[in-house]
């Protein structure tokens, strides 16, 4: 089996590599990756002299680069997580968010329909969605809930569901699509809340909270969204939609003060600042349908996770300072420079 794992070198796309990378060594994963700002090498240090991994430089809208791809390697399975994925980036630049995840999805569903494909999963998100009222906690995001963004990051990935999905009921194509709920763990860029708060917070930095910190997230860790994604290429059905989350909801607020907790940090660093434009106010998935179905259950709540988590973030300092440094991108150059 050969999969290609596109955004291998970003956060979720990272953790999944490790994951196939060890738990299938007879699989070949490529990990296909443009390394932008939020692609980072290092990620993927414990599984780069893997005989079963190899890493491929590029980008999903990159027409030939992809077509002459897909030539060569002939991939079994495509795994799409390559995106600009952060929010507040799509609110001051939403033209990439178009390019990537909307033109990189139907230029990777294009390549699947040349060469053919035994499955092209995409990695979506439950913003597609749009908001929860704070005042109904009796509702949750289904699979038939219907779509109502709120930021042009959601707005692109709702759009390239679409694609996708229409490339199944025209053409054919087998497809399955996930839309995850908030995602913390190892490897998280230090743009996103957790990782943000936890180096700032560990430097004594003031910790800047969007407007009240009520809005609600519903957070799973890392490694439960790799392996409900895992079980959908093994037993998923093709044309569905699967949603992941673990029932873990807590305010901005009671995140913060969490790890302020685990780290021995007054809560007098939190700094209440302007809003995000559009902010979404509650996230809240319902996983019944890959519950009963594939019979997922998450491995950790949120207690136990962001316990790891922050013992990740203590216990590999260079890695994420590194990032803050800007000496990360030097990593592709020192690891390809020679080869290219
Ligand atoms: P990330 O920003 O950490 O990583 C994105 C990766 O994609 C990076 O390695 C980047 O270099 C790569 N990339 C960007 N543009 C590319 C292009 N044109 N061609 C090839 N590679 C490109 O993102 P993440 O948080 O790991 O999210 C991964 C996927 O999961 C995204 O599709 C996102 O929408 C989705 N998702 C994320 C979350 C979350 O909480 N982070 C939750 C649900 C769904
Ligand atoms: O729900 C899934 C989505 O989760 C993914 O599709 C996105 O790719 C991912 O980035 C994430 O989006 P959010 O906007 O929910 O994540 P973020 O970490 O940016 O923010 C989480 C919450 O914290 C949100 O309510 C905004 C707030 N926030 C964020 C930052 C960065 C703050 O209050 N302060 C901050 O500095």
């Amino acid at each position: 089996m050969k999969i290609i794992v596109t955004g291998g070198a970003g956060f979720i796309g990272g953790n999944f590599v490790h994951h196939m990378v060890n738990k299938y060594p007879e699989y070949q994963i490529i990990n296909l990756d443009l390394l932008t700002y939020a692609g980072n090498l290092e990620t993927l240090k414990p599984v780069e002299n893997k005989p079963n991994y190899k890493f491929v430089h590029g980008d999903i809208a990159d027409r030939d680069f992809v077509f002459k791809l897909f030539e060569e390697e002939k991939p079994d399975i495509v795994v799409n997580f390559a995106a600009e994925s952060h929010v507040d980036r799509s609110i001051t630049d939403p033209e990439a968010f178009v390019r990537t995840n909307v033109m990189g999805t139907t230029t990777l569903l294009d390549a699947c329909r040349t060469y053919g494909i035994k499955r092209y999963h995409q990695v979506s998100t439950d913003e597609v969605y749009g908001d929860l009222p704070l005042d109904r906690p009796d509702l949750f995001f289904t699979e038939t809930t219907p779509l109502h963004t709120s930021s042009p990051y959601s707005s692109s990935k709702a759009g390239a569901d679409l694609f996708v999905l229409a490339y199944h009921r025209t053409y054919g194509l087998p497809v399955t699509v996930s839309r995850c709920s908030n995602n913390y763990g190892p490897y998280h860029f230090p743009e996103k809340l957790i990782p943000l708060m936890i180096s700032r917070a560990l430097a004594d930095e003031e910790l800047p909270v969007y407007g009240d910190g009520a809005n609600v997230r519903d957070w799973l860790h890392v490694s439960d969204h790799c392996e409900a994604i895992d079980l959908i290429l093994h037993k998923g059905r093709v044309g569905e939609i699967y949603n992941i989350g673990g029932h873990n909801e807590r305010t901005n607020l009671e995140v913060v003060k969490t790890i302020l907790k685990a780290l021995d940090k007054p809560e007098s660093l939190i700094r209440y600042v302007k809003d995000r434009p559009g902010h979404d106010r509650r996230y809240a998935i319902d996983p019944t349908k890959i519950e009963t179905e594939l019979g997922w259950k998450p491995k950790y709540n949120f207690d136990t996770g962001i316990r790891q988590t922050i013992d990740w973030y203590l216990n590999n300092q260079d890695w994420w300072k590194h990032i803050l440094s800007g000496e990360y991108s030097q990593y592709f150059e020192k690891m390809y420079g020679d080869r290219l």
